[in-house]
């Protein structure tokens, strides 16, 4: 946690950095048993989950491929509605089995409307993997099997996620 300490004195600890990195390192044991022999593309949704997937495809043993795609910021940052495409992903995905890695689980727009479009593209299978869920927010409902915390509905911020665009490199979690 030192590094947060000369950046960050506001907010609350939610996750310390040592329970991430535990829930990580899980994540992609279950990944590793899962895919073992099925060499996935793992895509990372940017910008939000850029750290826990470093942290997470650094964990994985398995054969894989990592690719990224952006959609247009939304939800609580701007006024709700669709999030819109801004890069798709620059591997071919048909045929391959696809994990998306996305930082928190919200309402699920965002989730759903990533795999209707991927879907598109003729996978032979999608998951999801989110860091963070908040269930007792959720409008659509999303399969995901790879969680790693279900949290209350906080506004949280740090490793990866924003509080208006900054605090994105904090390496525990806080809620405001
Ligand atoms: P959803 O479409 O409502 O599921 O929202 C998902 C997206 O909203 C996430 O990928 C985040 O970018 C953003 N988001 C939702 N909750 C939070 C939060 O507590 N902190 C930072 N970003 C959040
Ligand atoms: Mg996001």
């Amino acid at each position: 946690m030192e590094p947060d300490i000369q950046r960050h004195t506001r907010g609350k600890l939610l996750l310390e950095a040592d329970a991430i990195q535990q829930a990580v390192r899980r994540i992609a044991g279950q990944i590793d048993r899962d895919y073992e022999g099925k060499d996935p593309i793992l895509v990372c949704v940017l910008t939000g989950a850029f750290l826990f997937f470093s942290d997470l495809v650094r964990q994985l043993t398995i054969e894989h491929q990592v690719d990224f795609i952006r959609l247009s910021a939304y939800g609580y940052s701007t006024s709700p509605g669709k999030p819109a495409w801004l890069m798709g992903p620059s591997l071919s995905i048909r045929n391959r089995h696809v994990l998306v890695v996305d930082d928190i689980l919200d309402t699920g727009e965002t989730a759903s409307c990533i795999e209707t479009s991927l879907r598109m593209l003729q996978p032979q299978s999608i998951q999801f993997v989110v860091l963070l869920s908040k269930m007792s927010r959720r409008r659509r409902s999303v399969l995901c099997p790879y969680v790693g915390f279900d949290i209350d509905d906080h506004f949280v911020y740090g490793y990866g996620l924003d509080l208006e665009e900054r605090q994105r490199s904090l390496t525990s979690i806080y809620h405001v």
